[in-house]
Parts: structure tokens; C-alpha cells; sequence
């Protein structure tokens, strides 16, 4: 009998450590592994760049409609390439972080996000973290977690992955730039951040990564016994 196709959504707040243990989980498994916020930040730093205002909706949709961005699955984890361009350290600099938020509440941003991000998980394993998977992207993914921390933990872990990659990085100001993202994705109009009703809630604050996974991976076992 032909392997069954597992969706594994990852949903939860800025920084809550979702794309590190995505990740991993994805390569346990041999899954292939999308990071949604990856699209959006791409999206943002082409309308940066191109001096598009990121709350000028049609201005930003028709710049999607003609924008390619690709998910490359690598050793060194996930390549972010932007009309044919790495842009993967690039789309984590500060400027794209203080804007993502503007460009992600946007509904017809959302749309087309949404039908690219089911044509990557169709027909495969897959592991999608983002805000939105649980709820409108991925709503019958198999397994859905919802990762939550509290705001000093992720704006620390964000701070020392920052340093860690050279990038420049303030703890205050990430910390009130986490809080800002939060305030925005959780008040926008449409798919806004929610834990999907059926997503299993992990509180990551005190866990290691290697316990997130190892609790994800339970979660999987769990699915795969009931069938
Ligand atoms: O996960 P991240 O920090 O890279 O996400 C960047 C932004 O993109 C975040 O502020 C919210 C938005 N986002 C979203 O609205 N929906 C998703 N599925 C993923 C990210």
C-alpha cells in the first residue's frame, strides 16, 4: 500500500521557534518543509526595494502576480530565492521584519499566497509553519501544532539566532517589534493568527527543541496508530 501523505501545520507567534523545529522534523520524517513567512518576507523586500508602499494593496498584488518565489530544500536547510536570487539571509534583516506584517494583512496578498502554498504541499509530505496553515491554508492537515512562548523567551531566542548569523540585532527593539508583529497578525481582518480548534498547543518557553520534536513526532505517532 502506497505511503499516506501527512500535513504537519505549524502555527504560532513570531519567533516561537516554529521554523527550527519544522525543520528538523521535516528531515526526520523526509518531508519536504515550507516556510510561509519565507513568502511573505520575500514579497516585502521586492516591494522595499522597488519603493512599493506595503499598504498599497494593488500596487502589491499586481508586484506577487509577478513575482517568482522559490523554496529550495538544501543541506544547510532552506534557500529562499526571489526572481532567481538568494535573498535568504537577506529577507531576516530588520527592515523586512518591520514591514512583513503590513504586506501579510493584506486579503488579495493572502489569496494568491494561499494557492501557491497548496500547490507546494500538494500530493507530498509536508511539514508548513506560518500563522494561517492550521486554519485556511492546510485546514485537513493530519497534524496540527500550535507553538507558543512567552514574548521575552522568543525576543532572547530571536536575539541570539541574530547574533549567531552576524546579523545586527538590539534585544528591546526586537522585542517590541515581535509584539507589534503579534498585535498585527493576530488583529487583521483576514485568516488572522488563531489556533485552529483541533491544533495540539505546545507553551515551548521552558522545552528544549529536541522536546518540541520529540513531542511533534508523538503527535505524528499518534495520527498514524488511529489509521
Ligand atoms: O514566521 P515569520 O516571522 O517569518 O513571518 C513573517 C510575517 O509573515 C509575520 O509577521 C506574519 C506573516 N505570516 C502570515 O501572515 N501568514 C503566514 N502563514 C506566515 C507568515
Amino acid at each position: 500500500m502506497q505511503e499516506e501523505h501527512i500535513a504537519i501545520a505549524i502555527d504560532g507567534p513570531a519567533a516561537a521557534g516554529k521554523s527550527t523545529v519544522a525543520k528538523i522534523v521535516a528531515e526526520k520524517l523526509n518531508y519536504i518543509y515550507v516556510d510561509t513567512g519565507a513568502m511573505y518576507r520575500a514579497l516585502t523586500l521586492k516591494a522595499l526595494n522597488d519603493g512599493v508602499d506595503p499598504s498599497d494593496e494593488a500596487a502589491v498584488i499586481n508586484l506577487l502576480l509577478e513575482t517568482n518565489i522559490e523554496l529550495a530544500n538544501d543541506s544547510t536547510g532552506q534557500r529562499v530565492i526571489l526572481d532567481g536570487k538568494d535573498v535568504t539571509e537577506e529577507i531576516r534583516y530588520q527592515p523586512v521584519s518591520a514591514n512583513v506584517s503590513y504586506i501579510a494583512k493584506l486579503t488579495a496578498v493572502r489569496q494568491e499566497m494561499l494557492k501557491r502554498q497548496r500547490e507546494l504541499a500538494k500530493d507530498r509530505g509536508v511539514v508548513m509553519d506560518g500563522r494561517d496553515i492550521g486554519t485556511h491554508v492546510l485546514p485537513g492537515a493530519q497534524v496540527k501544532i500550535f507553538l507558543v512562548a512567552s514574548v521575552d523567551e522568543r525576543a532572547k531566542r530571536r536575539h541570539d539566532e541574530n547574533i549567531a548569523k552576524g546579523i545586527p540585532s538590539d534585544l528591546d527593539q526586537l522585542k517590541a517589534e515581535i509584539e507589534k508583529r503579534d498585535e498585527i497578525d493576530t488583529n487583521r481582518e483576514t485568516a488572522p493568527l488563531v489556533k485552529a480548534d483541533d491544533a495540539v498547543e505546545l507553551d515551548t518557553t521552558s522545552l528544549s527543541i529536541h522536546e518540541v520534536v520529540h513531542s511533534i513526532l508523538q503527535e505524528v505517532e499518534k495520527y498514524k496508530n488511529k489509521q
